[in-house]
Order: structure tokens, then sequence, then C-alpha cells
């Protein structure tokens, strides 16, 4: 990540620390799940503007709370600052000017539910979160999202800040065509959070405004489970962020759950992910792509790829495969 945003940590041993993660070389690893042993609670979140969420989420924590409820209380946060230009209220619109969100949750025990291409909803996890508990679905889309937020007593209202406005028709008056310009790495913020409470149950949330820009009824990876987020309450947990297009053709973050099942620590399970959609995108040096993931023993990883920042691909025993130049 750019020096002014990274991936935040706040947990049980207190503070925040960045976690930008140079390549390194992999060792071997035997399949095992891991040991009992907890570092909880700790909750940990994407980017920069995840400290005032995870301070929310961890207020819940600390009171002895469900993670579930630590991350909806936690990522409702982000999704409320207008000033976060990609989550929620003021995240900037399609290119046809809509603010249309996506967000999921999972649990522990492997309850989800998602909501995408929503609009005029302030908290779209919160949604998220009903569609889990109250239907028998996992996710509903579009106008039949909102139709169910409001059947539930969802207030509906603009997400269309004044400066998202001014944004969009800058972008509109500037003729650019494509949605993955520069922009999307700036501005590709999504939060997605993980928790593991004090009785070892760990769950996630993923919300975001997705790509600026994109074509009108475009979802990215944030709602779909799997690929922005997921949970097995025995291994650990995964979220994305980035250009959720080359993380859903990875299946990123179950494939970061399941590397975590086959024993690797949450860090190397999210270099092996990033290296898997590397494989799966050869655009991936105009891409940024991150992946998250917290084990149940409460150890966390973090790991990305970004335009401008040097990237070598490694073998199962560690081998150099690709010396990547120093800026890609
Ligand atoms: N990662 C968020 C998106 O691509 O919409």
């Amino acid at each position: 990540m750019n020096s002014r945003r990274s991936f935040l940590r706040l947990g049980a041993v207190g503070g925040a620390a960045a976690a930008l993660v140079t390549p390194a070389a992999a060792a071997p690893v035997e399949p095992s799940l891991p040991p009992p042993r907890r570092d909880a609670p700790v909750v940990v979140s994407t980017w920069n503007h995840g400290l005032a969420a995870n301070a929310a989420a961890w207020e819940a924590l600390a009171a002895g709370g469900y993670a579930l409820d630590a991350v909806e209380r936690g990522v409702r946060v982000t999704e409320a600052d207008p000033e976060v230009t990609s989550v929620g209220l003021g995240g900037w619109p399609d290119r046809d000017g809509h603010v249309t969100l996506d967000a999921c949750v999972m649990t522990e025990a492997g309850d989800c539910g998602a909501v995408a291409f929503l609009q005029n909803v302030l908290h779209p996890v919160t949604v998220a979160r009903m569609v889990m508990e109250r239907t028998p679905h996992v996710m509903i889309v579009g106008e039949g999202a909102q139709q169910f937020a409001i059947e539930h007593g969802v207030p509906t209202q603009s997400l269309l800040t004044p400066a998202a406005e001014r944004a969009w028709r800058e972008w509109v008056a500037s003729d650019a065509a494509d949605t993955r310009a520069e922009i999307n790495v700036e501005n590709h913020d999504t939060i997605g959070m993980l928790a593991l409470d004090a009785d070892g149950r760990l769950c996630g949330a993923c919300t975001t405004s997705g790509a600026a820009w994109k074509r009108h009824g475009r979802v990215g990876d944030s709602p779909l489970i799997g690929a922005g987020l997921y949970v097995d309450g025995e291994v650990g947990g995964a979220t994305a962020t980035g250009w959720g297009e080359a993380v859903v053709r990875a299946c990123g973050c179950h494939l970061v759950v399941e590397l975590m099942r086959q024993g690797h620590d949450p860090q190397e399970a999210c270099r092996r992910a990033v290296e898997r959609v590397i494989a799966k995108n050869p655009d991936y040096r105009e891409i940024q792509v991150g992946f998250l993931a917290l084990d149940v023993r409460g150890r966390a990883g973090s790991y990305c790829i970004q335009p401008g920042f040097d990237y070598a691909l490694h073998d199962a025993d560690g081998a150099r495969l690709i010396d990547a130049p120093s800026r890609l």
C-alpha cells in the first residue's frame, strides 16, 4: 500500500501497526490445523480509515461481545463517514452518478448474508446481516435489496454527497472512459474487518461502494462470499480489498482460508493468494489487490500488489521464479 494507507491492526496487544509486506521466500509447511492457544480478542481491518472502525469494534470486543456485533459496529463507522470516498455515504458513484453499495457478513458457524447493487441505504452491512438472520437466502441485490431493507424498517437517504457529485462531474467532463484508471488504485478502499472475540468466535464483514465510475450494475468482490470475505470458524478468516474482478477470478478469500487450513500462517497464506491473483490476471501490473487474514489463534497477516511496487513470484520451496523490475 502507499505511504498514506496501509492495513491496520488493533488487538489484545493494543496499538496499531502498519503491515505493508514485501516479498519473502516461502518455507514448506506441513498441513495442520492451528493449535488452540489464542490471542483474543483481536480485530483487524483494511486501510487507515479502519482505525476508527477498529476502535468501535474494540469497544464491543472488550466488553465481551460477539465478534459479529463487533465487525458490524466497526464497519458502520466507515459507512457513515462522508470523507471515505469508497464506502457508503460519500462513496464515489458509478458512471451514471448513482452510489451503489455491496456488503456481506460471515460468522464462525458459516452463516452469511450479502447485499449487492443496493442504493440509498446508509448501512448495507446491517442489511446484509438482516439477509442472513431473517431470510433463508444468502444474497439479495438491487431494487429487491432496497425493498427488503425498507420492509425491515431501514430508512433510505441519498448517499451522494456534494463532494462526490463534484468529483463525478469532473470525471464526466474529463471524458475518461476507463474505470480502471489510477483513481481506482488511489480510491479503492473497501473496508474489510475480521474479529476474534474472547470466546474464540471469528466473524467478518466487508462493505464498499465499489470501483469509482463503474458501469451501472457492476458488482465487485466485496459482497461475494469466498471472494471479498470468507470465514471458517475452525481455521480463520480473510478479507480483500482492491480491484474486485481480480479477486473474484482467484476466489481470493476462500483461497487464503484454505491455505491457512493447510498449515500456512496468515501472512504466508495471503502471499500465496496474491501469487494466485497474479497468475489469473495478466494485467496484474495495473491493479491493486490486498488480502488481510486472521486465524483462530489471533495471528494476523496481509499481503498486496500495487502498481509501482516490486514483486517477485516464488515457488512452493521459496525459489524465486520471476524477478520483477524495481517498479512494475
Ligand atoms: N473491492 C471492491 C470492488 O472491487 O468493488
